[in-house]
């Protein structure tokens, strides 16, 4: 039976040193890092998520502030809101909450954020920074897997890795920090033809497609390491991408669901946010 990769735990500690560093950083600076997050509409899981980012800021003496907006701004209306915070000296980091209303397209939304101030990672100048290997914000959920990999001391090098799922926010980019390890990089999706012999060549997996327990046990290459992305929500439970306790009994490390890349992902964003900060008042 694999070892569980707790997200939870390793969250905790991450965020216990960054709230030493805030008041590290406040002390010498006489300023706190400040996060806006705005929520257009009335999704539930977006409410749900910018109250959890908005908690977690709080907590670490990050100064957070949600601008709810409804459902009928326009697009040039959000765009105006977001070059004001990009003007806005008092703000470090900008985050837009992900879906969009349809009448509003999320990649003209984000080219808007200031690259200094995109938390996220999301722009276009960041995302290529990704690519390429210089500086710049990595997006949260996948710098989020890459920290639990590190923390049990996966060897990446020249190991075969599955990234399944195709998308901007987690399986694009975590195949790029995968490749920057030198693991050799497969991205697997809908179209893919034979998904098992995929996975089962995979030292690596990581599940980020969406659809619950789609990755069974007999998809899991024995001793392999596996990175549930996963948060489907089935007769109001959480389930992951992956079939849990079957996968446990084949896989040498794995991630619960919840309880694994989920704090991550926040954990990761907190470290994003006092990033900004201190580039952006010039603090080391
Ligand atoms: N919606 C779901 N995940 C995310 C995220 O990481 N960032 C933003 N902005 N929206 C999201």
């Amino acid at each position: 039976m694999g070892t569980i990769i707790d997200g939870k735990a390793l969250s905790k500690s991450i965020r216990k040193e960054l709230k030493e560093e805030v008041t590290r950083l406040q002390e010498q600076s006489n300023k706190a890092p400040h996060l806006v997050v705005v929520l257009v509409g009335e999704d539930p899981a977006s409410q749900s998520y910018v109250r959890a980012k908005n908690r977690a800021c709080e907590r670490i003496g990050i100064k957070s502030t949600i601008i709810e907006k409804d459902d009928s701004i326009t697009q040039t209306e959000l765009i105006d809101l977001v070059e004001s915070l990009n003007r806005d000296k008092a703000v470090h980091g900008i985050l837009v909450q992900l879906p969009l209303p349809d009448h509003i397209d999320d990649n003209t939304i984000i080219d808007t954020i200031n690259q200094s101030k995109d938390v996220d990672g999301f722009h276009p100048l960041n995302i290529a920074a990704l690519q390429i290997g210089t500086p710049g914000v990595l997006p949260a959920t996948p710098k989020g897997i890459m920290t639990m990999l590190e923390s049990v001391g996966v060897e990446l090098k020249g190991k075969k890795a599955l990234v399944v799922g195709r998308s901007n926010i987690v399986g694009k980019p975590v195949a790029q920090l995968l490749l920057r390890q030198h693991a050799t990089v497969t991205i697997a999706h809908s179209r893919t033809q034979d998904l098992k012999k995929e996975c089962l060549e995979a030292d690596v997996l990581i599940a980020a497609a969406g659809r619950a327990k789609m990755i069974t046990g007999d998809m899991i290459k024995p001793g392999a390491t596996v990175i549930d992305v996963g948060v489907n929500r089935v007769d109001d439970k959480l389930i992951g991408d992956v079939d849990f306790e079957a996968a446990k009994e084949k896989a040498a490390h794995i991630t619960p669901v919840p309880g694994g890349v989920g704090p991550m992902t926040i954990a990761s964003l907190l470290q994003n946010t006092v990033e900004c900060f201190m580039n952006i008042e010039n603090l080391k």
